[in-house]
């Protein structure tokens, strides 16, 4: 048999066109008769309480309905169980407006409903709040101190392996040793799409909710549960989602806002989040690295030790995969890693990219570059001296990991053989040139996950699975596998999704989707082909009479003998002989059990990255990046570079640009705006070389694809970090890499 090809055809977004002419509407557009309009209040303190709300001037103003506090908001589920949602980490979920208790700076503490927005944001300034303020703590620095390994509950998330050999006596005996602490800086989600609710008050109970999730049946499962209403009666309809990444994982507080004054006022109702309060909730934790690495003189590693600490709320353990990279990226027979958490006066963290991965492998892949300056070996080659053959954290082999060839594709597209090896070695005109490298590794992951294919006479076919796009590309991949199953034009495909009706799908994230709801839409697809085939079997005269399914083609909208492909059938014929108007099939798409038992799936990367600093300014360029990723079969060459371009962009946030300050006297995050808070603009970004590495794994779904919207990240910022060390000699392990660290000058200089 024919080794299929491992990328895809290059297909433009199918959805591309409703995106630039408005005519995909989000969760704040929808419209409902006689809507009312939601405006939050964000209270002012850190910890404490509300010892009074004075509502009298905002509810006088001409046009407000209501103005909802802790004191007079209807009542909700008692128990805090009711409270979580499908992806909620162990602890008490936030409970917005549900008593006097403040529990973090930004919380939200009143929503003024008006006939307008205008009139609730207004009447919204003029609500008074009393606070009694307590102690609190934002200070990671300071926290840290009571850092505990967070209690083994069902997190989801993988705990730290347990140790192998004897770390902490093999890094003594080391030769060579590399032992440093990194950190990275608190980062917010900011999606273009502010999080909004849309709630549309049908009459006789039944809501239709429009909201900014990764999936729908998350919000439906969670106004279900805190409302008590039934699932027949909320429908949630997102099709459309501006970004999110990992923020719209958890439905978010203006959700429960929407509704509950929806079912207070019987009537429709939106709330609308301000680009300030997108700072109130979801971030990426501030996370501590400490590393210690142990290498023989040829620089084989002897040790690794990699202990995280991440930022928590006092209310949630929310947890990340973050030092269990450092045990299966590098074959090494002594490793100890260790997590644990420390609490502020926080809102809980949230998934963000990646979640815990670029945090984790930016601390060892600097170390490692360190330990490659340490043995005066190429960091390429040290990389590929202590390559691992397999997950020795699990002791299983790969489903597949073509990092190898990743590296080498990488290599030659970047010229890295010309790289001179001493750091301030390079330069042109005023500016010194850096050449520097990192590893990605991000779980390939599936979901059960269903779909349902109908086929009807009028040969138009459409898929749907209750998933989400979150800009990824999910409309145009389900769109282009539907049609390849049935040899149509995609033009003849409609994708729904986004939908709490639709068969069941998982929330969008963790870079499972294409996997999952790919494979179900296949399956879907698959059985309606067999149906279909018996009617085209059965035809007067029919060609296909003694074949098989094996042995005809779906092509242009016909079925033909594989072998003699100018015979076969056409699609409606076929139906119109077996009398059919219509084909439907739902099918279930399940990961591999006994694959998953016995193997381990990543994807991986090589990220090769070039910055040009000016150091008299401190002015730095990410002049290119090339990076190599082996992530299975490519289903859409140009919705996945798009994809890992976004990543890669993600990563220079996160090395240069991205952080949220607090003040920590006030407990409060201060730059929470886009004018303070830094992401990469398009003046910041140059090249972006994508390189997919042929790679085959038939383990991880059934179409053989690994998942692309969170690896671009990995390692990125690990790659800017080392080019910077090579072009200026200076080793910053504190992210991101601000003009003010970069100009800092070594205490010796400034002594002279
Ligand atoms: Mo992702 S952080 O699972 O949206």
């Amino acid at each position: 048999m024919l080794k299929e090809p491992h990328v895809g055809a290059p297909r433009s977004r199918v959805d591309g066109r409703a995106k630039v002419t408005g005519e995909a509407k989000y969760a704040a557009e929808f419209p409902a008769p006689g809507l009312a309009h939601g405006h939050v209040v964000s209270g002012a303190i850190a910890r404490g309480r509300i010892t009074g709300i004075d509502t009298t001037a905002a509810c006088a103003v001409p046009g407000v309905l209501e103005v909802f506090t802790h004191e007079n908001r209807p009542r909700t589920a008692w128990f805090d169980y009711k409270h979580r949602d499908e992806v909620a980490p162990p602890g008490s979920p936030f409970r917005p407006l549900y008593d006097e208790t403040i529990l973090y700076s930004g919380q939200p503490v009143a929503l003024v409903v008006a006939e307008d927005s205008g009139t609730a944001r207004h009447a919204a300034s003029l609500v008074r709040v009393e606070y009694e303020a307590g102690a609190h703590e934002t200070d990671l620095l300071r926290a840290r101190e009571d850092a505990y390994v967070p209690p083994k509950r069902r997190s989801g998330i993988s705990p730290p392996p347990k140790p192998r050999g004897d770390a902490v006596a093999a890094l003594a005996e080391a030769p060579l040793r590399v032992e440093a602490e990194y950190r990275i800086a608190t980062e917010h989600h900011n999606p273009m799409e502010m999080h909004a609710t849309t709630v549309v008050w049908e009459g006789g109970g039944k809501l239709t909710v429009h909201d900014k999730i990764q999936g729908v049946l998350n919000s439906q499962g969670y106004i279900c549960n805190v409302f008590g209403l039934s699932k027949e009666d909320v429908r949630v309809v997102s099709p459309f989602v501006g970004g999110a990444f990992g923020s719209g994982l958890r439905p978010q507080y203006q959700l429960f806002l929407a509704v509950m004054a929806a079912l207070a006022l019987k009537r429709s109702v939106r709330v609308v989040l301000t680009r300030d309060q997108m700072f109130t909730f979801s971030h990426r934790p501030e996370t501590i690295n400490q590393v210690a690495l142990g290498a023989a003189a040829d620089g084989m590693l002897r040790a690794i030790r990699h202990d995280a600490i991440g930022a928590t709320s006092r209310f949630e353990d929310h947890q990340e995969v973050v030092v269990n990279w450092s045990g299966l990226l590098y074959h090494c027979d002594n490793v100890e890693l260790g997590y644990k958490l420390a609490q502020l006066d926080i809102h809980t963290p949230a998934d963000m990219r990646a979640p815990g991965a670029p945090l984790g492998v930016f601390a060892l892949e600097s170390a490692m570059d360190e330990l490659a300056d340490k043995a005066g070996i190429d960091p390429l080659e040290l990389r590929l001296k202590n390559y691992a053959e397999t997950d020795e954290n699990e002791g299983k082999p790969y489903t597949s990991k073509e990092l190898r060839a990743a590296y080498r594709l990488g290599a030659e597209r970047f010229g890295w053989s010309r790289r001179s090896a001493a750091p301030r070695s390079m330069r042109e005109g005023r500016e010194l040139v850096g050449w520097g490298l990192a590893s990605g590794v991000w779980e390939a992951q599936m979901q059960q996950t269903s779909a349902r294919a109908v086929l009807t006479a009028d040969g138009r076919l459409e898929v749907a699975t209750a998933t989400a796009d979150i800009g990824t590309g999910t409309y145009t991949i389900l769109a282009q596998i539907a049609a390849d199953a049935f040899g149509l034009p995609m033009e003849s495909v409609t994708v729904r999704i986004g939908d709490s009706s639709l068969p069941k799908s998982p929330i969008e994230g963790g870079s499972w989707t294409a996997a999952s709801a790919g494979s179900a839409v296949q399956a879907a697809c698959h059985a309606v082909r067999e149906t279909l085939f018996r009617h085209a079997r059965g035809a007067e005269g029919s060609p296909l009479g003694n074949a098989d399914l094996d042995h005809v083609a779906f092509v242009d909208g016909r079925i033909v003998l594989a072998a003699d492909p100018d015979r076969g059938i056409g699609l409606i014929e076929a139906m119109r002989a077996g009398g059919a108007e219509r084909i439907e099939h739902e099918q279930t798409a399940s990961p591999d059990k006994a694959n998953q038992k016995r193997y381990s799936s990543y994807t991986h990367s090589a990220i090769f990255a070039e910055v040009r600093v000016d150091e008299e300014l401190g002015v730095l360029r990410v002049t290119c990046i090339v990076t190599a990723v082996a992530a299975g079969k490519i289903l859409n060459p140009k919705t996945a570079r798009s994809q890992v371009i976004g990543g890669v962009v993600w990563g220079m946030g996160m090395a240069l640009e991205e952080e949220t300050l607090a003040d920590h006297r006030l407990g409060r995050f201060m730059n929470h705006n886009l004018a303070e808070y830094h992401v990469p603009v398009n003046a910041d970004v140059h090249d972006i070389d994508v390189i997919f590495v042929e790679e085959q794994d038939s383990r991880t779904s059934p179409i053989g694809v690994k998942g692309l919207g969170e690896i671009g990240i990995v390692g990125t910022a690990a790659a800017i970090a080392n080019a910077i060390h090579h072009a200026t000699g200076k080793r910053i392990r504190d992210l991101p890499i601000t003009l003010d660290k970069l100009l800092e000058r070594p205490p010796a200089e400034r002594a002279r």
